[in-house]
């Protein structure tokens, strides 16, 4: 406890910005391009745009941001039970930094309510130095993954054209609104053969929002089918980082640049948010 309570000190001292943003990354349907994304839109806010970002792989079953970033797990979030600090639990790539191992988190609730406030205070504090924390999540609706959109300022649903995932990123968007009332979202069309496909299929889900649930919803961008992001993932590369003109980053760079102007949020305690919606969850 005393070296918690002298990490936690040493935190404080060091941070800096006291307005990072929390966006959450989540899809209805697998396999969409969630992770592609988070990864390569941490690489351009932090390469291009010069913002601190943190990236989280908070895909719980099947954790796998290290691979794109050809890291090798150091310590896991579950380390930080053990007196860990969340300092040593992260680890740095292509100049952002980056957090694994969400996927003991179940183990934090077995912990005296004392020690996960020492934990959600590190975190707080930990994350008050980036401008951004992109978190990327697994798909589909479990409450965990509704825990972090609702503790986020802002989440992107990733969908692709096809209908079984518009319909999954419907349903994705239905049931986080109805049963929490978030709203909200922006949404990231990928795999699109053009510009219209990509608007079209936004189109279909802001009507069947609109309609259903009364809800506006906003495009964020398109990103177009590439093989080319299928070569870089082949050889442990990065699109952003090698293929700079390809078409998939530079619509992912206007989505940086659409990003960066909207409004700063007002400060909000997201750990302390989902920490409490996790647990009631549970
Ligand atoms: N714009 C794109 N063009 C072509 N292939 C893509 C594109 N985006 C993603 N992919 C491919 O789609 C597959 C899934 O990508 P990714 O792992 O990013 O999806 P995900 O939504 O994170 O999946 P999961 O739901 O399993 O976490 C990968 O093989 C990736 O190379
Ligand atoms: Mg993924």
């Amino acid at each position: 406890m005393m070296d918690q309570a002298s990490g936690l000190r040493d935190l404080m001292a060091k941070s800096q910005s006291t307005n990072s943003k929390f966006i959450t990354v989540a899809s209805g349907k697998g396999g969409v391009g969630k992770t592609n994304f988070a990864v390569n839109y941490s690489y351009l806010l932090a390469n291009e745009c010069d913002k601190k970002i943190l990236l989280i792989d908070a895909d719980i079953g099947m954790a796998n941001v290290h691979l794109f970033l050809n890291l090798t797990p150091k310590k896991s979030i579950k380390d930080l039970f053990a007196g860990a600090t969340v300092e040593e639990v992260i680890q740095r790539s292509y100049n952002f930094d980056v957090l694994l191992g969400f996927s003991g988190i179940d183990d934090f609730f077995e912990l005296d309510e004392v020690s996960i406030q020492a934990i959600v205070n590190q975190l707080d504090e930990v994350s008050k130095r980036y401008d951004y924390v992109i978190i990327d999540t697994g798909a589909g609706i479990d409450e965990k993954v509704a825990a972090f959109l609702r503790a986020s300022h802002r989440s992107i649903i990733v969908t692709t054209p096809e209908p079984t995932a518009l319909m999954d990123a419907y349903a994705l968007v239905k049931s986080i609104y109805n049963i929490y009332g978030y709203d909200r979202f922006k949404v990231v069309v990928n795999m699109a053969k053009n510009q219209e496909e990509g608007e079209l299929t936004f189109n279909k889900l802001k009507i069947s929002v609109k309609k259903f649930l009364d809800l506006d919803l906003e495009l964020l961008g398109v990103l177009p089918f590439t093989n080319t992001l299928r070569n870089a993932v082949k050889h442990k590369e990065l699109i952003a980082r090698k293929y700079p003109k390809d078409a998939y980053t530079q619509n992912l760079r206007k989505i940086c640049k659409a990003e960066l102007a909207l409004t700063q949020p007002e400060p909000e305690n997201f750990w302390k948010k989902l920490f409490d919606f996790m647990g009631k969850s549970r």
